[in-house]
């Protein structure tokens, strides 16, 4: 049986990470895998996370099983931080998933199981995972287009016209802010265009949201999903903590499943916690456990807000000094967009020679499609960088 296995062509965000990390010289700069880093390159623990660590060390009595939708407290807490109140609370089922991936998998295994016949559609480009798991799922996919090379921000109107062409229950997989591998996001007013456009054609949306929080403010990044799920009769959104909460090993995730009346609600939460015992029973529940107390203890709450408000203000500075020393040395406002774009991300832009190049000759490792992580640079990096970039000729 096993020498029928067929070796899958390695993920390219994951094989960048090894490349990174076998490559000896020591003027290598990190821009690949969607890690935060400090201005030391270190991923630190979160204060609150540690604080809340610590009290949870002395207060846990047993490791026993949760429940297979996880902690209905962290399910609560996570809701209120993603949706606030603009969904009665009664029409959300939601189960704890491991990680954020876990979430769009379960996510995408529900559609398969309800509606096999259902298309999923994709941004063009988008995180490469999507597509991997459709396509191991055997489940039909389809792209719409997202990006403008051009002018490295949304083809919005390229974007409409093609979910004007979904079908009534095909689904729509959407970023909620900081779009991965782009950087380029959508305005509220667009937001309302492709919300009457889902409404018009009967396409469910599938919002993944990944990096509340390092786009514009927690609450400002929750808007858009938030406006999604109060105006589509049906949303399934996929929450991550791994990156807001700095606890990306302990695959902590959220998804949840709206339904169009608080009727239907049960239904949903059943055969949500049904597809956890079939993939893996019990949720991870320690990192879920972290979150909850951060979220419903006031000081470890303010003192997460400020960290991860110091990390966004750390990656717009970031921003705003790679653009401003790359319009210094090409003597034009064409990198501009990089101060522009939200979240850990932003796509450059450059061809895969150019990546390669900048890959060989000067350590500089980001993903094929010219994908940089911003929260990979420093303020000694950032020229390096930017005089790369240009030798390049990007
Ligand atoms: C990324 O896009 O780099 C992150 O989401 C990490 C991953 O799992 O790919």
């Amino acid at each position: 049986m096993l020498t029928d296995l067929i070796q899958q062509p390695a993920d390219k965000i994951l094989a960048l990470m090894q490349a990174y990390r076998e490559d000896p010289r020591d003027t290598k700069i990190d821009l690949g895998v969607g890690v935060y880093k400090d201005a030391t390159g270190n991923t630190p623990v979160m204060r609150a996370i540690k604080a809340a660590e610590k009290q949870l060390w002395e207060v846990e009595t047993t490791k026993a099983y949760t429940g297979l939708a996880g902690d209905p407290a962290y399910g609560n807490a996570m809701i209120d931080l993603v949706l606030g109140d603009s969904v009665a609370r009664d029409r959300i089922a939601a189960v704890a998933t491991p990680g954020g991936t876990g979430a769009i998998r379960q996510g995408f295994e529900l559609i398969k199981w309800v509606n096999p016949e259902a298309t999923v559609w994709i941004s063009a480009p988008t995180w490469p995972n999507h597509p991997s798991i459709l396509k191991f799922l055997k489940m039909p996919m389809a792209e719409y287009r997202y990006f403008d090379n051009e002018t490295r921000g949304v083809d919005f109107d390229g974007m409409i016209e093609d979910l004007s062409q979904v079908k009534a229950g095909d689904v729509v997989l959407l970023h909620g802010c900081c779009h991965n591998p782009t950087g380029a996001n959508l305005t509220l007013p667009q937001w309302a265009e492709v919300i009457a456009t889902l409404q018009e054609t009967g396409a469910i949306p599938f919002i993944d949201i990944a990096y509340q929080g390092f786009g514009d403010g927690l609450q400002e990044d929750a808007a858009a999903v938030r406006m999604v799920a109060s105006e589509m009769p049906e949303t399934l959104i996929a929450a991550s903590c791994s990156k807001n909460f700095g606890i990306y090993r302990e695959r902590t995730g959220l998804l949840m499943a709206i339904s169009e009346k608080a009727d239907g609600q049960p239904l949903a939460q059943g055969s949500l916690a049904f597809l956890n015992r079939q993939n893996y029973s019990f949720p991870p529940d320690h990192g879920a456990r972290l979150v909850t107390m951060i979220l419903s203890d006031d000081a470890l709450r303010a003192d997460w807000e400020a960290e991860l408000e110091e990390v966004r203000q750390n990656m717009l500075s970031l921003r705003t000094a790679l653009a401003t020393e790359l319009q210094r040395l090409s003597g034009s406002d064409r990198f501009g967009f990089l101060a522009q774009h939200r979240g850990m991300f932003s796509r450059l832009g450059a061809t895969p020679e150019q990546v390669e190049t900048l890959r060989r000759d000067h350590a500089i490792y980001m993903v094929g499609d010219s994908r940089l992580n911003i929260a990979g640079l420093n303020e000694k990096t950032i020229p390096i960088l930017a005089k790369a970039i240009i030798d390049a000729g990007v």
